[in-house]
Order: C-alpha cells, then sequence, then structure tokens
C-alpha cells in the first residue's frame, strides 16, 4: 500500500506537493470516489484517475528514444538540450535515467528507464554486451582495418576488446561501415574509426543487445518498450 500523494507524483512526474495539490482541488478519484487526503493509501493496482484520464503506476518504466543530434544524455544541462527536455510529457516520471550515453551528435537507439539493476548489468563489463552502429566517414580505410578491429585495437594505453569491422562502401576519401563493441568507452567508435584512418561525420546506434532500433520509430521520438523489446533487453544479459 502506498499514499496516494507518492502514487501520484511518482505515476505523474510531479513533486509531492504539486501532488498534493492536486488532490485537494479534487481532481483525483480513487476506484471512482473523488479523494482528497494525500495520506489515503491504496494498492498499487488500484483505479486512479486524474482529471478522469487513468493513471498506472508500473515501479519500472522502461524507454526506447530515437536519439537525434543536439541534444546530451544528461539529467540536466545549463548549454544544450538533453534527451529529457525532448520526452513526451507522458513519459516523463520521476527517477529517469539512460543507460549508458550517446554523444550529443550521435542518434539511434537510446535506453530510458529507472530500473538501476538492469542498467546496471547491461552495462557491466563483464557481460560484454555488444552494441552495433552505422558509421559514415571520410579518409581513406586502411586495408587491414577489419583485422584490426578483430584482434581488438589499442588506444594509447587502452587496450580494447575485439570488435566487428563490416565494411559497406570505401573508397579513396570516404567510407560506410557497420561497427560492433561490446564495451563502452568514451568516444570509442569515433576513435576506433580514426585507428584506421575514417573521421566520423555520421553515427548511428542500431543496436543494443539483441534490442534492435525500431525502424518506425522516427528521429527524436521515444515510445513505451514492448514487453518483447523489454524480454530481449533481459535475455542480452544472458546471452
Ligand atoms: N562511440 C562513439 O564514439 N560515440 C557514441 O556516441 C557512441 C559510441
Amino acid at each position: 500500500m502506498i499514499r496516494l500523494d507518492k502514487f501520484i507524483s511518482d505515476a505523474c512526474a510531479k513533486t509531492r506537493k504539486e501532488a498534493k495539490a492536486l488532490i485537494k482541488s479534487g481532481r483525483v478519484c480513487v476506484d471512482g470516489h473523488i479523494v482528497t487526503s494525500s495520506d489515503h493509501r491504496i494498492g498499487e493496482d488500484a483505479n486512479v484517475t486524474l482529471d478522469g484520464k487513468k493513471i498506472s503506476y508500473e515501479k519500472f518504466v522502461y524507454i526506447v528514444m530515437n536519439k537525434p543530434k543536439g541534444v546530451v544524455c544528461a539529467a540536466k544541462d545549463k548549454n544544450v538540450g538533453t534527451v529529457f527536455d525532448i520526452l513526451p510529457q507522458e513519459l516523463v516520471r520521476k527517477g529517469l535515467f539512460t543507460v549508458g550515453r550517446l554523444d550529443k551528435d550521435t542518434t539511434g537507439l537510446l535506453i530510458i528507464t529507472n530500473d538501476g539493476e538492469l542498467s546496471h548489468s547491461l552495462l557491466s563489463p563483464s557481460k560484454h554486451i555488444e552494441k552495433e552502429y552505422y558509421a559514415e566517414g571520410s579518409g581513406k580505410l586502411c586495408e587491414n582495418a577489419e583485422e584490426l578491429f578483430r584482434e581488438g585495437m589499442s588506444l594509447g594505453e587502452l587496450k580494447l576488446r575485439p570488435g566487428r569491422l563490416r565494411v559497406l562502401f570505401s573508397d579513396e576519401t570516404q567510407a560506410k561501415v557497420m561497427v560492433t563493441i561490446s564495451e563502452g568507452k568514451y568516444h570509442q567508435v569515433k576513435r576506433m574509426l580514426y585507428e584506421v584512418g575514417i573521421t566520423v561525420t555520421t553515427l548511428k546506434r542500431t543496436r543494443f543487445g539483441a534490442l534492435s532500433l525500431d525502424p518506425l520509430l522516427a528521429e527524436g521520438s521515444a515510445r513505451p518498450m514492448t514487453a518483447e523489446e523489454v524480454e530481449l533487453l533481459s535475455c542480452s544479459r544472458n546471452i
């Protein structure tokens, strides 16, 4: 059983004070009855409405975003917009964070959740969860690039795990490639491609573990994951 003001505050991303005010003003119904006292206790499966619209309370939420360029994966930034600024209002709630980060100029599959345990295991270096990226860049790809990726290259002191490079197109001045890595070091894909002659101009994440980017999810859009997607993500930890 939880207090009604906590339920409203968690489920609708309101502060406790805002939730209390909503309840007091008679806009909240529980199982068909207006309730105006914030300390009223309800079960997580109670039928709660705000202004007649049903509010559902799930402990964990899983959101998939096709991140656009120009926003950062941070809770707040004083100079630039964040992925949370562009999240549709109905998906906003307290305690959300991104599972790992994409650079400001990287697009593609981004997972947003409040499930710390899942996030932790997806990011754990010991799990080696694959992430796949599509990249375009300028420069001439060196001849043994695929082998260097396969062997696990070194970036200065840093020895990387083996990755995969699949060349879709390359000529004297540019390349289009798919890159698969199983760790998440700072600017890793850009740095790896730079080592093999390519300066990245476009980078898009297309897969995280067993979860691929939904081709119908437009850049800048986000939606709750389907149950199948949550399952795929969860399974990724055990592959
Ligand atoms: N590698 C990068 O270089 N940038 C990203 O955003 C993700 C992986």
